[in-house]
């Protein structure tokens, strides 16, 4: 029972971003990747997502033992692997409901469940009637991706940035709610951070540094003080 990532490498537009990447994480753990812009942490997210244009040339990927890499984008969500965007977009005409039954929920107290994660959240339960992400703000689109999570409740859950555009209150939010998903249903969390500050409430289980497309470090929490007092300089790969 394990997401299992080894020397996975990916071209984008005919360019290596991520250049040999490994990650070890199990149900339930908390695993939080770091790293400067550019280095290569959304490539990952979606490589993993299978979204096109993200071409594997190498490596391996599995998720409870299943070859993650042979499946299309909609197996892989089957699977148990769900990314929330670090920009979540617009989907206008397709209602959340509709989109969270398409991904496999259960309609049947769908629309409840729903006002139950959104209440967690601290977002407005109306706002859950509006169009996917459309006349969203910033931090209400990042709080409905984490309903998305609390209703689907994945094996595996990316997000790529979720703390970004998220107020202080909202932030405190979705840290406790993931925290808590870790324990409901050993969701594991693999999270895209700059800042520390999401892991006020979210242990993380280990920090990865990511340069240059590769994991250049793995510690516990202590790591990200270190990164926060000391920047990525220490940690620079090679090009
Ligand atoms: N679709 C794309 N077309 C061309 N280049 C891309 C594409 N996606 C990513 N890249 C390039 O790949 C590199 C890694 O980008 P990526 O988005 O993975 O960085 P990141 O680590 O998520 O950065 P940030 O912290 O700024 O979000 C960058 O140089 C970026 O310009
Ligand atoms: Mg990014």
């Amino acid at each position: 029972m394990s997401l299992l990532i080894e020397g996975l490498r990916v071209e984008v537009a005919g360019k290596e971003v991520l250049r040999g990447f490994d990650l070890a994480m199990g149900p339930g753990e908390v695993h939080v990747i770091m790293g400067p812009n550019g280095s290569g942490k959304s490539t990952l997210a979606h490589a993993l997502a299978a979204r096109p244009g993200y071409e594997v040339t190498g490596g391996s990927v599995s998720l409870d033992g299943t070859d993650l890499l042979s499946l299309s984008a909609s197996e892989r969500a089957r699977a148990g692997l769900l990314l929330a965007l670090q920009q979540p977009l617009e989907v206008p005409g397709v209602r959340p409901v509709d989109l969270l039954a398409a991904a496999g929920a259960a309609r049947e107290g769908l629309r409840e469940a729903m006002s139950g994660e959104a209440a967690r959240l601290g977002l407005r339960d109306e706002l859950l009637d509006r169009f996917v992400n459309v006349d969203l703000s910033g931090g209400e689109r990042k709080r409905a991706e984490v309903v998305q999570i609390g209703v689907l409740r994945p094996r595996y859950a990316m997000l790529d940035e979720i703390d970004s555009g998220l107020d202080v209150d909202a932030l405190g939010a979705v840290a406790r709610r993931l925290d808590a998903a870790t324990r409901e249903w050993g969701c594991g969390v693999l999270a895209i951070t700059h800042f520390r500050r999401l892991l006020y409430e979210l242990t993380p289980t280990m920090i990865h540094v990511v340069s240059a497309g590769r994991v250049v470090a793995t510690g516990g929490p202590e790591l990200a003080e270190v990164l926060e007092r000391d920047g990525y300089e220490p940690f620079r790969a090679l090009p």
